[in-house]
């Protein structure tokens, strides 16, 4: 197994997170967050939560509907109706064009976001030669202060580059992919530098995604190349996607009856694809003070939750894991 340098550890997890993890997008893939439930579990939990103070901002998370701008954006009342630009996106412009042109290009339509250190610029380099630039708007995250020797590489002109000393991914995604600023993207990537791809293809991976309808997800890993801490990460063969994992013996049993991570409801960090609004709720969940993560992983199955609204079936283990760090 190849191993990535862990030279950089003060910057990214642990060296036991950092493994080099092989991507097979081609076989059977994508272990996802996904809930299913009778309504009568939904009813039970959602009681439950309610003793916890959680449903009020899960159950009201539905828009407000607007009217005769009683709700205008805050700092925006006295501007006229159709002024204001609620959101914005990654696109750069030219100094000089004339609009009619612009209009033409069709903005790409998802955005690939990698924590990356100059150490790692092989394999970013091969990351993102895999994502069609059609497609896909590119943003690295520096976290060692080198953006000048990334510049030979024929995609570095057209990507965005966001330079801040020693913060993770975490860090960046918060404060670069406000979910207003990255509204335009359907899917958002948001993964570590060390991740293998040889067997992977994006947009066979958001074709599955959508047939899936997956809010979050990540690649399955290649279970001989990768350390797979949680086997519900690992690559299956003859299904597209799979969304719980099952253990019959031992501690830690999974069954059809599971409902809560790891058996189900489940992505690491590592690699983890957003739909935008799986990210917008995700984005919320980033406190300022996070590091690793540590911990979301187990709370992002309310993301998947709120969008649609669905029962809910799974009680993520307690509220302590967020603060994980
Ligand atoms: C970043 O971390 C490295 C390694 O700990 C340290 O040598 C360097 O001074 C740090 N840089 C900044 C700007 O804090």
């Amino acid at each position: 197994m190849m191993k990535t340098t862990n030279s950089i550890s003060v910057l990214s997890d642990p060296p036991s997170r950092s493994c080099l993890c092989s991507l097979f997008i081609a076989a059977a893939l994508i272990c996802s967050v996904y809930f299913i439930g009778s309504s009568f579990v939904a009813k039970e939990n959602k009681e439950r939560l309610m003793r916890w103070g959680l449903v009020h901002s899960m159950y009201s998370a539905k828009p407000e509907t607007c009217k005769n701008q009683q709700c205008r954006l805050p700092g925006t009342e006295a501007l006229p109706e159709g002024i204001v630009s609620k959101t914005s996106n990654l696109e750069m412009r030219p100094l000089w064009s004339s609009p009619s042109k612009l209009n033409n290009q069709r903005p790409p339509m998802n955005l690939l976001a990698i924590a990356a250190g100059i150490k790692q610029k092989k394999i970013v380099d091969q990351i993102v030669r895999k994502f069609p630039s059609k497609d896909f708007v590119v943003m690295l995250f520096h976290y060692d202060g080198v953006v000048d020797e990334w510049k030979d590489l024929v995609w570095a002109d057209r990507a965005i580059h966001v330079s801040a000393a020693n913060q993770t991914k975490w860090w960046f995604a918060k404060r670069f992919l406000h979910p207003d600023i990255v509204a335009e993207y359907n899917y958002i990537f948001l993964w570590d530098e060390d991740i293998g791809v040889e067997n992977f293809n994006p947009r066979r991976y958001l074709s599955i995604v959508k047939d899936e309808g997956l809010e979050i997800s990540q690649p399955a890993l290649d279970p001989v190349k990768s350390e797979v801490h949680h086997p519900i990460t690992a690559r299956r063969r003859n299904s597209k996607a799979h969304r719980r994992m099952y253990k019959y013996k031992g501690s830690g049993r999974c069954d059809d009856y599971s409902t809560a991570p790891p058996c189900i409801g489940w992505v690491e960090m590592m690699a983890p694809v957003f739909s935008r609004a799986a990210w917008r709720c995700a984005w919320y969940m980033i406190q300022n003070d996070l590091i690793h993560a540590w911990g979301l992983d187990i709370q992002l199955g309310y993301c998947a939750q709120v969008i649609f609204y669905k029962p809910i079936t799974s009680i993520s283990h307690s509220l302590c894991c967020i603060n994980g760090i």
